[in-house]
């Protein structure tokens, strides 16, 4: 099994990438975020139209760059769980047409199991060191998951509300700062003061997260500054960066702690929010003081991809597994029991 290809339409990217082995040849992403940004978040019926006029284009391109021919394709792996069902349809769809036609191999893959794969993309030649801990942070999930080998997971904890990437985007949209809010709020949060405003830090048990109450205390900053005419440039930057520091205080909190807990030597921080310059800069540091050796993926790979999808399908298919043709697609399906 030399190539693997990977297809990933979960959400509002439509990505293909090509494996040889471990090794990405090609990784195409193409989103959609421009076309969302109209309507402020995902409409799921757009994405799913976006998906079936982007995806054989983008396939074509991740095996042009790849080199590779789609006759050499070994074995396919395609997100079928969890996402927009309409969305997760027309990959899934893609992926069966190609293995039947080819008759290759295929299997499904959880996009959260996608996530955890995508902190070892660029290092094809190292062993993946188990157990180690994942926290996953994006715009639908923020979890922290126990991988005990592959395929083998513990879900410790989850947002019991927002995801911490919802978090980032709503607070955008609240403060007219567009979609998707993550980057922009990024971006303001570099000029701004993290302690001008004390917004709430949730005290939530066990390894669980919430973001809502912060969402909220954000929402009655911004009416107080608008009904004194006070919102301007700086105060908006004061907001985005205290409204930042307390998501990474929560999340770096938290995480260290279930580290230590579980005497975990390597964490993986995944995801869109991974991509936050200010949560790799406190959560190295954090990491470094507490002895943790921290993995954070580039941010090509920390938001939605298919080498992630393609390098997860890999371990499944190297251990045997094998999709059938009535492989469904499913809305929810949590990593881990
Ligand atoms: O993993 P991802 O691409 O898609 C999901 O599976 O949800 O994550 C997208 C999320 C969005 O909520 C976006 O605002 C957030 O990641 N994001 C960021 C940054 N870049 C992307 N959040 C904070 N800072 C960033 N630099
Ligand atoms: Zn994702």
């Amino acid at each position: 099994m030399r190539y693997i290809l990977g297809i990933e339409t979960s959400c509002d990217e439509t990505a293909a990438a090509v494996l040889e082995g471990r090794r990405v040849r090609s990784s195409i992403t193409a989103t959609q975020a421009p076309l969302h940004a109209q309507w402020g978040g995902v409409v799921p019926e757009a994405a799913a139209r976006q998906h079936v006029e982007r995806l054989n284009p983008v396939l074509q391109q991740a095996l042009e760059e790849a080199g590779v021919a789609l006759g050499q394709i070994d074995a396919f792996a395609v997100t079928n769980r969890p996402g927009l069902v309409g969305a997760l349809v027309v990959g899934l769809a893609a992926a069966k047409a190609l293995a039947f036609a080819l008759q290759k191999p295929f299997v499904g893959v959880n996009h959260l199991e996608g996530h955890l794969y995508s902190a070892f993309l660029t290092e094809p030649d190292a062993e993946i060191p188990f157990p180690h801990l994942t926290l996953i942070v994006s715009g639908g999930h923020t979890e922290l998951i126990l991988a005990h080998g592959h395929g083998d997971y513990t879900l410790l904890g989850h947002t019991l509300d927002d995801a911490a990437g919802e978090a980032f985007d709503k607070t955008a949209r609240l403060l007219g700062l567009g979609y998707p809010g993550g980057p922009a709020i990024d971006q303001w949060a570099r000029h701004g003061d993290p302690n001008a405003f004390a917004f709430p830090r949730a005290r939530v048990e066990g390894w669980h997260f919430s973001f809502s109450g912060l969402k909220t205390a954000v929402r009655r900053e911004v009416e107080r500054l608008q009904a004194q005419n006070a919102l301007n440039e700086t105060t908006l930057s004061d907001l985005c960066a205290s409204f930042q520091q307390a998501v990474l205080d929560m999340l770096i909190e938290k995480t260290l702690a279930a580290a230590q807990a579980h005497r975990i030597e390597t964490l993986t921080v995944v995801g869109g929010v991974a991509a936050n310059s200010a949560l790799q800069m406190q959560m190295r540091a954090a990491c470094h003081q507490a002895g943790v050796n921290l993995k954070i993926p580039p941010p090509h790979y920390c938001t939605d991809n298919a080498a992630m999808i393609a390098l997860a399908g890999y371990f499944r298919l190297l251990a045997g597994e094998r999709a059938d043709y009535d492989l469904d697609a499913y809305a929810n399906a949590p990593l881990g029991s």
